[in-house]
This record gives C-alpha cells, structure tokens and sequence, in this order.
C-alpha cells in the first residue's frame, strides 16, 4: 500500500545565506528522500519554510544595522531562490514571520495554557544594565560548565551540544557588548519537561529504526532529567505571546519554529483550495511525518517537540527523524561568523550544481562527521561523473548515433551476459531505493553508480567494436542493452542528480521524465526499440586544477587568518599567565627556553630586520578591570598613537610609567585581550625579583628605531 508521508526540512534562519553543511545536513538528503518516494509511487508532501524569529536574527540585524523585518526579507528570497537553484523543491517554503504561523503558534501556545500545561514562573534572568534587556539564548556568552568551552551560549553549548541555561553559565558576558549581566527578575511561562519525560521515554523507546545518534543523545538528556523549559521571552521581535499580562513577550523561537511545519502545510493546503487538507497529514494517524534535521537540532525535534505535540494532543508525533552529523572542510568545523564555509549562492553562479549535489550525496555525514574538499569536489566529477557515468552514456550513444542512425536497435536473442547485466541492474535498483528507504543515501548513490560501471565492464567484454562487422544483430543487441542500463541508471539518479538525469533521458529521446517513471519499472527494462536518440552531448567537462583553485584559495586565506587570531589568543593568554625567570621578554614574559639564561638558536640579520623595534613614550596607562596582571598603556610612537595590554601591573603602579620611554615591537600583529586591541608589544626584563621595562639611557624622539 502506497505510504503517505510529510516529509521536512529544518526551517533555516533568514540571517545569512545557506552553506553546504546546511545543503548536506538537512535539505539535499531529504530531497533524495522525498524525490525517491515519489517514484516509488508514495504520497508525499515536502515542507520546509524561514525561521524568522529569536536571538540569531535580532543580532544579526543588529550588527548590519537593519531592522530585523529587513533581514528577514532579504535572507528568505536568498535562501528560497538557492534551493531552487539547488533542484531541492519544497511543497511550500513558508516564513515564521507570517501572520497565517503567528495565529497558530498563538493557539497552540493557548491550548497548551487552557489545558493548564504551563507554568508560570517569575525567576531571576539575566539583564544587561547597559543594553537594557533580559538576555536569553544567543544573547549571553560564556563558559560552559561541561566541556569548558568559553564561548558557549546560553541557550546551548555547540562544542559539546549541551542544552544550557544562561544562569548556569561560568563568567556570563553580554553578546552584544560584553557587558557581565545582573540578575533581575522576570515573569515566564514554561513548558515542565520533567513532567512529561517518562511518557516521551516511553514513546521513544519505541523507535527501535531510528539513528543510534538519535537516540544516545534522548538518552543523554534522560539521563540529566528534563527541566523546566522557558517558552517565552523578553523580546520585541517574535509571535507575541497571546496573553493580556504578556504584554511585551513573545514565543521563545524553539517553540515557535517546528510549529512553522504547520503552518506552512496550511498554506501549502489553502493553496490547493482546500484549507483543511493540512490536517490529513497533521491529524490523520496514517501519514508519517519525517524531519531531515542537523544534529545540533536533535533535542529540539526529538524531545522538546515531540512533547508539545503530546501535550496539546490530536497531532500525529514524529515518526523518523533521521539527523546527520556535520559536514567539515578539510577537516575543520564550518564557521559562519569566520566565512570558513562554501556558500551554495555563490557556488551555482560558477559551478554546475549536480556536481555538488553528487558530492555531498556521496560524503553525506549519516553516521559521523564528514568532510568536503575542493579536492574531493574535483575528483567525484572527473573520476566518477566523467569518467564512469559521462563515459558509459558518451560511448553508447556516440556508437548508436554513428552505426544505427540515431536510433536504438531492437533487441535480439539474449545472451546469456546480455540477461545477466539486465538482472543485475535491476537488483542493483531495488537494493538502491531499500537502501533510501532506511536513510542510507550515500550507499544508495553507491549502488546507482555500480549501474554505470556494470555498464562499461559490459560494453567492454561485448565489444560491439568487433561484432559491428562480424554479428551486426549481436552489436545491435549490445547496443539496446546499454540504452536499457542508460535508461534506468538515470531513472535512478532522479533523486540524487535531477538535472542530469533529465538530461540522459533526452539524450536516449525518451518522452516524459524520469521523475515520473515508477522505481519498480527503472528497475526492468523499458519500451525504447526505435527510439530516435534526442541528440549527443558531454554529460560533464573535466574540472581542471585552475577551475578550482582560487576557491583552495579563499579558504586557505581563512584559515590563515583563523590561525594568526588563535596564535594572537594563546600568546594573550600566556601574557596574562606571567611565569617567572629571565631574559628579555615582551611584556611580563612568554615562557619558554629563555628563562634558564640560555640564549637561542641562531638568526639572521634579515630574521632580525623583520621585527620593528621603536622607542615609545608612554602617555597614560590605566589597569584592565578585573585583570590583576594587566594594564592599558597608551603609547606615543611618533606620529602615532598606540594601545598596548601589558602584563606588567604587579610591578608597576599606572602614574610611575607615563612619561617613560620604552622599547615596543611596533610590528607585531594585534591581538584581542580581555576585549581590548594590543597593538604591539613592550620590551621588558624578568629575574628572580620580578619584571623590569627597557628602556634608553637618555631622551630620544619616540618613534625612532632601535637596531
Ligand atoms: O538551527 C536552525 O537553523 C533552526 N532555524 C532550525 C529550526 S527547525 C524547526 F524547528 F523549525
Ligand atoms: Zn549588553
């Protein structure tokens, strides 16, 4: 019987354009998914949406200086436009900003208050007494208590996935300026997930196909104990909270964005002119709704709101939720804010997108992180797509263009190596869709693949180079063989490569599209005896060194600018950390070699040219609050002025330096302390005693060189 299935996509922030980790994570494996079904002859709509709401599109409205409506506005015709580009075709692709999401993220927040599931809590928040703002979320900055991380948010640490609370954050700073927060109090409404966490144990443990990621991670958060989990906020951005004491609140944006697959169903049913019909897939217990998530979304969709569904009831819950890990480039983590990421807007304007398509596919991170490379990019084209597929399809359809006219020969007596490629492709094909059908798409590619290399080992043993003059009828027979595995080898790369396999099918002059055959049918041979060939073309250039290297390039530049802030952090970080010995050091000492009095290997004069040693005069310093070791030095050089953090402020009361001439490697890369820009770096002496600044034995200008 046909299954009906409403499949998603993670509603993605309207904040920034999309990468390929997003495309790999959550989009490109469930269109595969959705274009599979569909061939298997499965009811299927595709949902998917912008999330428009919480702390992410606050900031990053802030930081552009644009209103959170005029982010959200440019982001979704970005991101909707590149998956359309990308062949990913959503149903309906909706926005949270919306009224038709607001009124039911409203009623659901009320069914939840009339079936008296919330709690209503005045506790203490965090509040920024500069921004003046209770800080949830994104908002506050700090250390988490797991895994130490110090840039962990408040609302989940994303090195160790903990799902956090900005109160139990180490060192909470604001992230919008830095400030450290106060405690304030605040009235919320919260969902009691402790309440409900022995029911969603038992619904999950029922999930016995699901991802082991999945499930280790329910069980983590099981093992922890649900807590009390605030769903709405102090914000002014966002579904207001349907209360007349809420005034000011809205809906915290994780309780908000998964009900957005609702509401884009809605519209997606009012656009089929029946407004009901969302419900048939929502509320109807014979659709099984699937959502293709990323893994720092697991909680959310598998616990949190699931949960939700329950507690308002009537709703079918989740029925997979098969999550991938992360997608890395060349071995590091994709970062946003540092431009270390390959933006898919800007990789369709140069490139062709099945290419990516087939490369992601091919290195879907299903059971761990994966990595991409320009380097892999290049050869999944060249050794895969050109050489196995664009080959098999070139040599064929060239062979038939020149000695059958264009036109596919029927097929004579079946030899016994002619059956047994059909029989081959034909498992081929089954094991293919069994193989979507359990969520391993990298497999399935792998076995649509080993079509087209069927394909070629049998043109190669059939030799139809030879039988076209001694066994014309054989070589013809050859020949309708390999259309037959072109034919079903592009029905079977509809889902993972739709471009091109819409494309083959023209070539073989087929009528339709392949999207439309059924998959059992793919699998068999098919009616193509006297089909005129639609024309011969290069199914996929060669990608040469050159075509790739300036993107090797842009990401090496990131990387290197990555490294030199890391470089400029640890040697922060040891300035503060002030060791003892001596030797002349900048500031109060890196540690290392020099302090047992030993001098260094060797350099040259040019090694030392390189570093730019001027003679500067102090002309204020002030001690780093909360920084016992630290002080601000305003330095005259020359014509310039300069901020220098210096770890000297053990042995230096702030009024004795100013006026002093010291020495200062002006060149030296800036580097961020504590929030404040060191811009260069003061020569100073450690013994047994303590720390000493260099100095010059009588007036100079500041400014002139020390050599
Ligand atoms: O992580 C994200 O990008 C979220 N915007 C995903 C939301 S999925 C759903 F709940 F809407
Ligand atoms: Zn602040």
């Amino acid at each position: 019987m046909a299954r009906k299935l409403l499949v998603t996509s993670a509603l993605p922030y309207s904040n920034g354009p999309i990468h390929i980790g997003h495309l790999a994570g959550a989009y490109l494996p469930a269109d595969i998914f959705v274009r599979y079904q569909r061939m298997a002859g499965n009811e299927v709509v595709f949902i998917c949406g912008a999330d428009e709401h919480g702390v992410p599109i606050i900031i990053a409205a802030q930081q552009q200086g644009v209103t959170p409506q005029q982010l959200v506005d440019k982001y979704y015709v970005l991101n909707r436009d590149t998956f359309a580009r990308c062949n990913i075709i959503f149903d309906n692709f909706s926005r949270t900003s919306l009224p038709i999401h607001h009124k039911t993220a409203q009623e659901f927040f009320l069914a939840l208050h009339k079936k008296k599931k919330l709690v209503e809590k005045t506790e203490q928040q965090l509040y920024c007494p500069k921004d003046r703002m209770f800080l949830a979320d994104r908002y506050v900055l700090g250390t988490c208590r797991v895994c130490g991380n110090e840039n962990a948010r408040g609302d989940q640490c994303e090195k160790c996935g903990s799902w956090l609370e900005p109160l139990l954050l180490k060192d909470p700073r604001c992230a919008i300026c830095g400030t450290k927060p106060v405690v304030a109090e605040t009235k919320h409404w919260y969902l009691p997930m402790g309440q409900f966490q022995a029911k969603l144990e038992a619904w999950l443990a029922e999930k016995h196909e699901w991802k082991d990621n999945v499930m280790n991670y329910c069980k983590g958060w099981f093992t922890e104990g649900l807590k009390d989990r605030a769903i709405t906020r102090d914000y002014d951005w966002g579904v207001p909270v349907p209360l007349p004491e809420a005034r000011g609140k809205v809906l915290y944006v994780w309780f908000d964005a998964p009900i957005g697959y609702i509401s884009s169903t809605k519209e997606w049913a009012a656009r089929q002119g029946d407004a009901e019909l969302w419900k048939e897939y929502w509320c109807n217990p014979d659709c099984e709704i699937i959502h293709f998530i990323g893994k720092d979304n697991i909680v959310f969709h598998a616990i949190f709101w699931p949960a939700m569904l329950m507690e308002v009831g009537g709703y079918n819950l989740p029925a997979q939720i098969p999550a991938n890990e992360f997608l890395n480039i060349d071995g590091r983590k994709i970062s946003t804010s540092q431009n270390y990421a390959v933006w898919v807007n800007e990789y369709v304007e140069k490139y062709p997108v099945d290419v990516l398509r087939y490369t992601l596919a091919a290195n879907l991170p299903e059971t761990k992180d994966a990595d991409f490379s320009w380097k892999v990019l290049q050869a999944c084209n060249n050794d895969e797509l050109a050489d196995v597929l664009g080959n098999f399809v070139n040599r064929t359809l060239t062979f038939v263009q020149r000695y059958f006219e264009g036109v596919i020969p029927p097929a004579g007596a079946l030899s016994g190596a002619d059956n047994a490629v059909l029989a081959e492709v034909e498992k081929l094909g089954h094991e293919a869709g069994e193989l979507i059908n359990m969520y391993r798409l990298r497999a399935a590619l792998g076995k649509v693949m080993e079509v087209a290399r069927v394909g070629n080992r049998y043109f190669d043993a059939s030799q139809p180079w030879a039988t076209r003059k001694t066994h014309p009828k054989k070589c013809g027979t050859t020949m309708h063989v390999c259309c037959q595995v072109i034919r079903s080898v592009a029905a079977f790369l509809q889902p993972f490569v739709p471009e091109t396999s819409d494309r083959m099918w023209r070539m073989l002059g087929l009528a339709g599209t392949p999207g439309k055959v059924r998959w059992n049918k793919a699998c068999k041979p098919g009616d193509i005896a006297g089909t005129k060939l639609g024309g011969v073309e290069i199914l996929f250039k060669k990608l040469e060194d050159a075509d790739i290297q300036p993107e090797i390039d842009r990401l090496q530049a990131v990387v290197s600018r990555m490294e030199a802030a890391a470089q400029a952090a640890e040697r922060a970080r040891i300035m503060e950390s002030a060791p003892g010995g001596a030797g002349v050091k900048g500031d109060s000492g890196a540690a290392g070699d020099d302090a047992e009095g030993k001098t260094k290997g060797q350099i040259s004069i040019e090694e030392f040219g390189a570093v730019d040693l001027r003679v500067a005069k102090v002309v204020a310093a002030e001690r780093v609050p909360k920084a016992n070791k630290l002080l601000k030095l305003t330095l005259a050089v020359g014509e310039e002025t300069r901020q220098v953090v210096a770890g000297i402020a053990q042995y230096y009361e702030p009024t004795v330096l100013v006026g002093k001439l010291v020495v200062v490697v002006a060149n030296l890369k800036p580097a961020m302390v504590r929030g404040i820009e060191s811009q260069g770096m003061v020569l100073a002496v450690e013994d047994g005693q303590g720390l000493a600044l260099l100095t010059v034995d009588r007036d100079v200008a500041p400014g002139s060189k020390v050599k």
